[in-house]
């Protein structure tokens, strides 16, 4: 056994991990480790998995790592912060729990517990359409800013309720997603006969299946009642006309479609390839970003996910001009090693480390990671 894996064999905290066990982590990667003997087979294929043979999956990541960082030195970097305004409410960093289904899959407090570790990191949280709990039972565990994620299917509906819904429940913003016209072809999930478990529910979207519950049923089943192929831009344009809140466009990678967004009235728009999950071959995310934040040359904020992993990348996607980034898998590594307090260890990994990368690159503030940062060839 190497030395890492030792490290993480020795410190592996035991389930009801309290909060001195989860300091053991240091990295978001131990926790990836041990998550993975906590879940169900099938609840792990589903969440590590991409779609085709993974490429983008990979590239995600590691196009973050290849990007330089041109630190600059002898800076005064002895009052720091990564504190950071998201939807007029003061956050502790630019970092967002991105949405992601079914987190009593990963333990029995749900998105719940998700929202309770948002909070006590300072951070927003992204419900999203496929979460295990109602959207007013999470808006009543925890004081995290909101925000919802759609879907949009042929039953607009459906749409117009969970529009209605997040709203009244107190939701700070929406995300649409919009790169999925088709469910991406994910060979883990279908290797592992992946199905929503007994006592596990969509409840959400209660009633679409004809009134059936989603137990028992794939995720694709789920999805073809709530995506659809059909959906364009006069959709989106339809979804932020309900709303006085702001819509983020969820999912673009090219210049051309964030401009489209802007014009159909996303307030935002997020570069993300759903985190590999969709068209395998689509551009690393870190690639795709420089192209959507010229298009839109600072008309509305550009946030961006996939592969963040570390408080370095953080940085360079602040440094590409990035206003805040969304992580997917990590949040619910956290979720499965230790619920609320799991989730909390997360973050906190993450903001130590980009605090100190902060410092390490010469930048006090968030404001003052900028694009000068890179490309000094
Ligand atoms: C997702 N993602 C996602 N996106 C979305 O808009 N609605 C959803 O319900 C889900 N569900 C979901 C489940 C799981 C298990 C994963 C891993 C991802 C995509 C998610 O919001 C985000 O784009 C990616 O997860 C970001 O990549 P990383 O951080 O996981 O690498
Ligand atoms: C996924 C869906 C739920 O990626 O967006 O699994």
């Amino acid at each position: 056994m190497g030395s890492a894996e030792t490290h993480i064999q020795s410190s592996r905290p035991r389930p009801n991990d309290t909060s001195d066990d989860l300091r053991r982590f240091s990295t978001l990667d131990e926790m990836e480790a041990v998550a993975s003997t906590r879940l169900s087979e099938m609840a792990h294929a589903y969440f590590v998995g991409g779609a085709g043979d993974e490429c983008t999956l990979g590239r995600n990541r590691s196009a973050w790592a290849e990007i330089d960082v041109w630190h600059k030195v002898l800076v005064d970097v002895s009052n720091r912060s990564t504190a950071c305004t998201l939807f007029g409410r003061p956050c502790k960093m630019p970092i967002l729990a991105a949405p992601t289904a079914l987190h009593k899959l990963a333990h029995a407090d749900g998105e719940c517990a998700t929202a309770q570790g948002c909070a006590a990191a300072g951070v927003p949280m992204v419900i999203s359409s496929l979460a295990s709990t109602s959207i007013e039972a999470i808006a009543a565990a925890a004081p995290c800013p909101l925000l919802m994620q759609v879907y949009l299917g042929q039953d607009r509906a459906l749409g117009r309720d969970l529009i209605a819904r997040a709203e009244a429940a107190g939701i700070v913003g929406f995300q649409l997603t919009v790169d999925t016209p088709v469910w991406g072809l994910r060979h883990r999930e279908l290797a592992s006969g992946f199905h929503i478990p007994p006592g596990m529910d969509v409840v959400n979207l209660r009633g679409t299946g004809g009134g059936a519950a989603a137990s028992g049923v794939g995720i694709s089943q789920v999805l073809g009642w709530t995506i659809s192929p059909s959906v364009t831009w006069k959709d989106l344009e339809w979804a932020c006309g309900l709303t006085s809140l702001p819509v983020f466009a969820k999912g673009i990678c090219r210049a051309d479609d964030a401009q489209r967004a802007i014009d159909a009235g996303a307030r935002g728009v997020i570069v993300s390839n759903h985190g590999g999950r969709q068209l395998d071959g689509a551009p690393a995310t870190a690639r795709a970003l420089p192209g959507v934040v010229r298009a839109v040359a600072g008309r509305v904020p550009v946030f961006v996910d996939g592969g963040v992993r570390r408080g370095i990348d953080v940085l360079r996607a602040l440094a590409l001009g990035a206003t805040a980034v969304q992580v997917g898998r990590p949040v619910l590594w956290g979720l499965s090693c230790g619920g609320a307090a799991g989730v909390s260890r997360c973050f906190e990994i993450l903001r130590d480390e980009l605090d100190r990368a902060m410092a390490l690159a010469g930048c006090p503030d968030v404001a003052s990671v900028r694009g000068d940062l890179l490309r000094q060839d």
